[in-house]
């Protein structure tokens, strides 16, 4: 497994009250896998995915990322993971508009400062090239559609060769055709490049190009 994840407890404070969100969700996803993890609004998708990824402790519960225990490790340890193990795609592109195409690619690269810079460079256009938009790469975010958008942050996901993929619902913000378009960019470089994913979707026919679908309800994780 390349991924697992067991008895995942998280709740929010609003006032008084506790909000019980996750209340002991647990997944497992093995080398190349992808799963799509469904569920209503609110039901604490993006939760759970910021939780996968390290990026929100939960308050009970553990998170194993190949031989990482992402909260158990050193906070610079865990940075380094997210650098180097997690690529994230999210609804709204997360581009930097002062860059172009190509340095917003390299961006998580250059965090890493052990490739050099033609390297990078290297990495960066054949990722472009796998996302359809070499001929772009001097372009700001801005000049370019929102399917080309993401598909840059695609290739932004997948700079350092992550082991894992976690995917927000990246294509919510784009028209039906540009979505199925995006996510045949997505599966294709997932397959080709062997990573794992966890897919978060509203929509079942996409969840269906997964492997594997699990359903978020009642803060638990059950098949679907
Ligand atoms: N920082 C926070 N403080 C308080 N409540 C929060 C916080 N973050 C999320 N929530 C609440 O937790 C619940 C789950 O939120 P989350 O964003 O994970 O849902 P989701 O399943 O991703 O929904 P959607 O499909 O609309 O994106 C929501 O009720 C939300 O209001
Ligand atoms: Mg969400």
């Amino acid at each position: 497994m390349i991924l697992t994840a067991e008895n995942i407890h998280k709740s929010y404070r609003m006032g008084h009250a506790e909000l019980r969100i996750l209340r002991g969700a647990g997944l497992a996803v093995g080398d190349g896998e992808s799963l799509a993890v469904i569920g209503m609004s609110g039901a604490g998708k993006s939760t759970l995915l910021h939780i996968l990824g390290g990026l929100d402790r939960p308050q009970q519960g553990r998170v194993m990322l190949g031989e990482d225990d992402v909260y158990a490790i050193s906070s610079r340890r865990q940075t380094r993971m997210r650098a180097t193990q997690v690529g994230f795609v999210f609804q709204s592109y997360h581009l930097l508009p002062e860059m172009d195409v190509l340095e917003n690619v390299m961006l998580p690269g250059m965090a890493l400062r052990h490739w050099d810079g033609k390297t990078l460079r290297e990495r960066g256009r054949e990722l472009l090239q796998a996302v359809g938009l070499a001929e772009r790469q001097g372009h700001r975010p801005v000049e370019l559609s929102g399917g080309e958008q993401q598909r840059v942050a695609l290739a932004r996901a997948l700079m350092n060769h992550p082991r894992l993929v976690l995917a927000d619902e990246p294509t919510g913000n784009l028209d039906e055709e540009t979505g199925r378009q995006v996510l045949d960019y997505l599966f294709s470089l997932t397959r080709k490049e062997g990573h794992a994913m966890v897919l978060v979707t509203h929509d079942r026919r996409t969840a269906a190009r997964c492997d594997r679908v699990m359903k978020l309800q009642d803060g638990l994780l059950v098949p679907a």
